[in-house]
């Protein structure tokens, strides 16, 4: 089995609050991400094809198309956008890494069998900063 994976780049806005909470409860619990007026982060994207390569090509995923399909279904509605009000499949969720990796991972699963007969979906991983990250393996 070999994994192959393509790095994307986003800039987006959002908040953490939860609207059943205290403003007080949001602060303590969200920090700064819980900023009123909203405020940015520069998102790093991964995705993992894993898969056996296809004796034809020598490729378990075309990279160029497996960048497309990313910039096309994933990019293009994230980036300079505000999480919280300007993605409609975000609508009603907590803007938190960990739920904007499962929202990438439905939108990907499905697509990644179009563009390669021999990979699957392996990983979402996504870098809120550079330090702080999720991956998801769609369990
Ligand atoms: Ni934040």
């Amino acid at each position: 089995m070999i994994y192959v994976s393509r790095k994307e780049h986003f800039n987006a806005a959002h908040k953490l609050y939860n609207p059943n909470w205290s403003k007080e409860k949001n602060l303590e619990t969200f920090g700064p991400c819980a900023n009123e007026n909203w405020h940015g982060h520069n998102y790093d994207l991964i995705v993992t094809i894993k898969g056996s390569p296809d004796p034809e090509t020598g490729f378990v995923v075309d990279l160029k198309k497996l960048s497309n399909l990313i910039r096309n279904e994933i990019i293009e509605r994230l980036d300079h956008k505000n999480l919280n009000l300007d993605v409609p499949f975000m609508a009603g969720k907590m803007a938190s890494t960990e739920i904007l990796a499962q929202e990438i991972w439905k939108i990907l699963i499905d697509k990644i069998k179009s563009i390669s007969n021999y990979g699957m979906l392996h990983s979402v991983k996504l870098y809120e900063t550079p330090r702080n990250y999720v991956e998801y393996f769609g369990e």
